[in-house]
């Protein structure tokens, strides 16, 4: 398949994985049927929706609404298998313990993007009265209720925060959470739970605070747009296309990317929940990138943009300061004929003329969305092994690129890791 398409037209963003993610986990406090609109058809969340099912909810799904009655759950362990399927399934605990007083689950899996540890998590659900000991590679928790708390985070963890609110909601008395996370993806979860009547506020400040209700009843509720897939599509857009228009974001979620697509010689327009990315015939370099918690420039769309910054005049400098190894994907974009060295945590990118089609690996979720960027922007022919990364991210991304006129397919939609995967671009 061939790279170096003219691309136009409008692309569609779907709803976001990581608010799905422990809104789906949450959906474990209610007894009762929640319905979940704009959730996007990904393995994640399929992932989720097993744990659920294993646990004893049942879950519908129409188009992209989930409907999860979790009025009886019959278990309390998550086997392994389960748990190692994705890291954010750590994000359980909390509720599950809340639920059945008593659960029992393994260490997650997850992205290759370096150790993932889970003590704040752990920390923070001890503060609130749950008794935790390792059993081997399982984790033994019991509590007879959550009860308030003032934890202070050392790191302002997206998942120890949300798995904090889900664990509080439903408790005895206040909880404070200092140094929180501030994602938008802790305001969407923080937005559910209140329409389920949890006291949640602050959400989206460095300083939340819980008090805890009794119970939560059932109720409705549509997922934010994903701000990573939008900066996807604007990384392309940036690369492969004069104009692209990038429909239904949150204009405020992509404040952090803004900044620096305007670097590149980039020009945003928003009308509404629609992006135009206008883009010069040359992107230009952007001087410095440092990764950073919310609102700073996302980790997540850190290879993303690097992708994008391979072609750019002159010499980019991109600082990893979330994640200990997030840079396997480096020398896969440098098989397309990219200048990217690695110093420590930074990335040093010398921008060349042109790229040249690959046979590439996905390394991680947004390692694989960044080969589909420089694939899409490559001469040539290009094929991208290891696919179900992107399927845990990407509802369909070829169908999408394909509507914008990327010549792309999928050769081998076989979910396994194990079993060949490809997808060219
Ligand atoms: C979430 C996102 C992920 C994103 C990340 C950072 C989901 C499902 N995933 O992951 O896409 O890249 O936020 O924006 O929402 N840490 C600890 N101890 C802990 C927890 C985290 O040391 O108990 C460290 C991690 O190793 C990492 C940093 O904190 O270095 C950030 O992790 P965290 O914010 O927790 O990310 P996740 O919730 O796993």
């Amino acid at each position: 398949m061939n790279g170096c398409k003219k691309l136009q037209g409008e692309i569609s963003v779907h709803g976001a994985k990581n608010s799905v993610l422990p809104i789906l986990a949450s959906t474990l406090l209610i007894k009762g049927v929640s319905v979940i609109h704009n959730v996007p058809d990904l393995s994640d969340v399929d992932a989720s929706v097993n744990i659920l099912e294993y646990l004893g909810a049942k879950v519908k799904r129409e188009n992209s609404t989930l409907i999860v009655d979790a009025s009886e759950i019959s278990q309390n362990k998550v086997p392994e298998e389960m748990m190692r399927e994705m890291r954010s399934s750590i994000i359980f605990l909390g509720s599950l313990l809340s639920r059945t007083k008593e659960a029992y689950i393994c260490y997650p899996g997850g992205c290759d993007i370096g150790i993932r540890p889970i003590d704040l998590h752990l920390n923070a659900l001890k503060k609130l009265g749950a008794v935790i000991y390792e059993n081997g590679n399982c984790l033994c928790c019991k509590s007879h209720g959550f009860h308030g708390s003032k934890i202070i985070l050392t790191f302002p963890s997206v998942g120890a925060t949300e798995n904090i609110i889900i664990a509080a909601a439903v408790s005895k008395g206040k909880t404070t959470i200092i140094n929180a996370a501030r994602e938008p993806e802790i305001s969407d979860l923080a937005a559910f739970l209140n329409s389920c009547g949890a006291r949640i506020f602050g959400a989206g400040e460095g300083t939340i605070e819980i008090e805890g209700v009794e119970s939560l009843y059932p109720s409705a509720h549509s997922i934010i747009p994903d701000r990573v897939v939008a900066a996807t599509y604007m990384s392309i857009g940036a690369l492969c296309s004069d104009e692209l228009v990038v429909k239904n974001i949150r204009s405020q979620h992509l404040m952090p990317v803004m900044p620096v697509f305007m670097e590149m010689g980039c020009r945003i327009d928003i009308d509404k929940n629609d992006l135009r990315i206008t883009s010069p015939k040359r992107l230009k370099r952007v001087k410095m990138i440092k990764t950073m918690p919310y609102p700073g420039f996302p980790t997540d769309c850190q290879s993303i943009v690097m992708a994008a910054l391979t072609k750019a005049k002159g010499t980019t400098i991109i600082n990893e300061s979330i994640f200990e190894s997030r840079f396997k994907h480096i020398s896969e974009l440098n098989r397309f004929g990219a200048d990217i060295t690695v110093n420590d945590r930074s990335a040093i990118i010398n921008g060349v003329k042109n790229l040249y089609g690959a046979n590439v690996y996905c390394t991680d979720l947004r390692g694989g969305a960044s080969m589909v960027v420089a694939a899409l922007a490559a001469e040539g022919k290009s094929t991208i092994g290891d696919i179900y990364h992107i399927n845990r991210g990407y509802e369909k991304i070829e169908e999408s690129l394909a509507q914008i006129g990327a010549d792309i397919k999928r050769v081998n939609d076989e979910k396994k890791q194990e079993e060949t995967e490809e997808c060219s671009a």
